[in-house]
């Protein structure tokens, strides 16, 4: 008799060993600090949750030019790198495990938070509609700058740095952030890319960028340190694809062949529903051949079906992460989930941050 896997049962993916399978997703919070490093504030946040399988950081730029919102923490110099390193120390001595997210943002930035008041870069000049968040509060996207070929080895460089230096700090491994509009799923998507060079057009020209990254990543560690996000047909960030099918299947078939540590999906519209009524990227279970880490909106009863029907290996909740620091053990036990303040999602101190109780402290107060 073959016993169905269990939400809190360990697993393996890549080189990472999980003790349980609930992962805690990427959420950027915006504390860093004025070199857009993490502080001692970050250490505890992440201490806090430590008991998850596996955290996959925040969104962190690979470089000044990825970066889209403020106080974001980056992972392109030594004091970033030194101060990640006290992150990760903290969650391996709660019995943790942590990958960091390797962000680029493309053109979802603002000149306000670029290097000299620069331009985003994007594969094409299209304008995002949306805000972008800045020191000086939210304001209009502007049209990005179209990227020339000759500067893309120059972002693979960066990415390489960034590996290195995820390295360096001690991390697990690595999540490289191909999903929610930045500029990977820009690459990806026609309605941001309109390039007609090698890296626009058919689709096999439009995963060439997003793979020479994979490969780049791969080559500054190896397969089984990294892992991918993407969001197939999420909206988020303004993107759309007419056709994310035959973009999607070929492209995890190209992620597959090269063995990485785990494929992370988000099923549906980032943050809102699953079925969106077409095309459903969890046709790509079978095609990836890996580990499968599902996302969005999931609840226990939703993620313990799919880890026990085989639907996922994994599976990432994000929001429930913000106000059950314990969400395993509130998982474990079925006890009530506290609601997370969303005024206090990005931004600010303590508060709405490190101040969420466990359910023992909770009780206890
Ligand atoms: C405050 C906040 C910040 C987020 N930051 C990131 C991020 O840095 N990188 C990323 O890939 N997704 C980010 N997301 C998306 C989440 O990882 C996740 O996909 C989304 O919340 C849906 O999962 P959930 O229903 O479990 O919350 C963010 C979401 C929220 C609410």
């Amino acid at each position: 008799m073959t016993s169905r896997p269990d939400l809190f049962s360990p697993v393996r993916l890549g080189a990472i060993e999980l003790a349980n399978r609930v992962v805690m997703a990427p959420l950027t919070r915006s504390r860093a600090d004025k070199d857009d490093a993490v502080t001692d504030l970050t250490v505890e946040y992440y201490r806090q949750r430590a008991s998850a399988g596996l955290i996959v950081t925040e969104g962190s730029p690979i470089s000044r030019q990825g970066k889209g919102y403020a106080y974001t923490p980056g992972i392109f110099t030594d004091l970033q790198v030194e101060r990640w390193r006290k992150v990760t120390d903290a969650v391996h001595a709660a019995g943790g495990r942590i990958v960091i997210q390797l962000w680029h943002v493309g053109r979802i930035s603002h000149p306000d938070l670029q290097a000299d008041g620069a331009l985003p870069v994007a594969p094409s000049a299209v304008r995002p509609e949306g805000k972008a968040f800045t020191e000086a509060g939210f304001k209009d996207l502007v049209t990005p700058r179209a990227l020339a070929a000759s500067e893309l080895p120059g972002i693979l460089d960066d990415f390489r740095r960034a590996t290195v230096n995820a390295r360096r700090a001690g991390f697990d491994g690595v999540e490289i952030h191909g999903a929610n509009g930045y500029l990977l799923d820009q690459f990806l998507k026609d309605k941001t890319n309109r390039r007609t060079d090698a890296y626009g057009g058919s689709v096999e020209n439009r995963m060439r960028f997003p793979l020479e990254v994979v490969d780049a990543v791969v080559g500054a560690w190896d397969k089984d340190h990294v892992g991918i996000r993407i969001s197939p047909v999420s909206p988020a960030n303004d993107i759309d694809d007419s056709d994310p099918k035959a973009v999607f299947v070929p492209f995890v078939e190209a992620l597959s062949a090269r063995g990485l540590a785990y494929l992370h999906v988000i099923e549906g519209a980032t943050g809102g529903p699953r079925d969106l009524g077409g095309w459903d990227p969890r046709d790509l279970r079978s095609v990836f051949k890996g580990a499968w880490m599902g996302n969005n909106s999931y609840d226990r009863d939703l993620a313990m079906e799919a880890v026990a029907t085989g639907e996922a290996d994994v599976v990432a909740f994000g929001r429930p992460f913000i106000a059950n620091p314990d969400l395993v053990e509130r998982l474990r036990r079925n006890a009530p989930l506290a609601e997370p303040d969303r005024a206090t999602f990005y931004g600010g101190d303590a508060k709405g941050y490190t101040d969420y109780p466990t359910l023992g402290e909770a009780s206890a107060a």
